[in-house]
């Protein structure tokens, strides 16, 4: 059985390492190497330390190993990564719940999310509908999704 538990300062480095491998076997082939280089760079762990000031980020370890992370910002999901070897076995479905809950309890109706290619159809499963398309030039294409939350 994994925890969901809040980041703290000890784990900063090892959720960089998940996120970035996460990146390099998973989002690698939907995006050029320059974006994902890019990428790389913004989930370091001092960016990640930047990042724990703006929105709250939580992690699932599972007997002490660190196998997902996701991120909310006001009403918005953020840095949702899964392991690559424990991708499909429910984690990152466990985490976006999760964060579905906690926007809930604080009032939001409406959680939107800026999708990576990688992800739009494990989204869709989840409820999110597209709402627009993003490109960015240093971080590539996204899918603007959004799902009603329901009392
Ligand atoms: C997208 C991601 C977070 C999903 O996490 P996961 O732990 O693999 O997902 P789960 O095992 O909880 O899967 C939940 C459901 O989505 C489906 N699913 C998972 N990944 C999927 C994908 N890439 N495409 C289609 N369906 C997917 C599962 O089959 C499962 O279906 P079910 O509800 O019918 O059983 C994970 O694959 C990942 O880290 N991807 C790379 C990083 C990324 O792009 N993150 C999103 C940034 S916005």
């Amino acid at each position: 059985m994994g925890l969901i538990r809040q980041i703290e300062e000890r784990d900063l480095r090892r959720v960089s390492a998940l996120i970035q491998n996460t990146l390099l076997v998973s989002n690698l082939p939907d995006y050029d190497l320059e974006t994902i280089g890019n990428l790389l760079a913004a989930f370091s762990p001092q960016q990640l330390h930047a990042l724990t000031e703006k929105r709250r980020i939580y992690v699932y370890e599972e007997g002490g190993v660190m196998l997902g992370t996701i991120g909310l910002e006001g009403g918005r999901v953020c840095n949702l990564f899964v392991a690559p070897d424990r991708q499909g076995s429910g984690v990152g479905a466990e985490l976006l719940g999760f964060v579905e809950q906690r926007a809930r309890l604080e009032g939001y109706d409406t959680i939107t999310l800026d999708s990576s290619l990688t992800a739009v159809s494990f989204y869709e499963r989840k409820g999110y509908r597209r709402t627009g398309e993003q490109a960015n030039r240093s971080f590539g294409r996204t899918v603007t999704m959004e799902k009603r939350l329901l009392g």
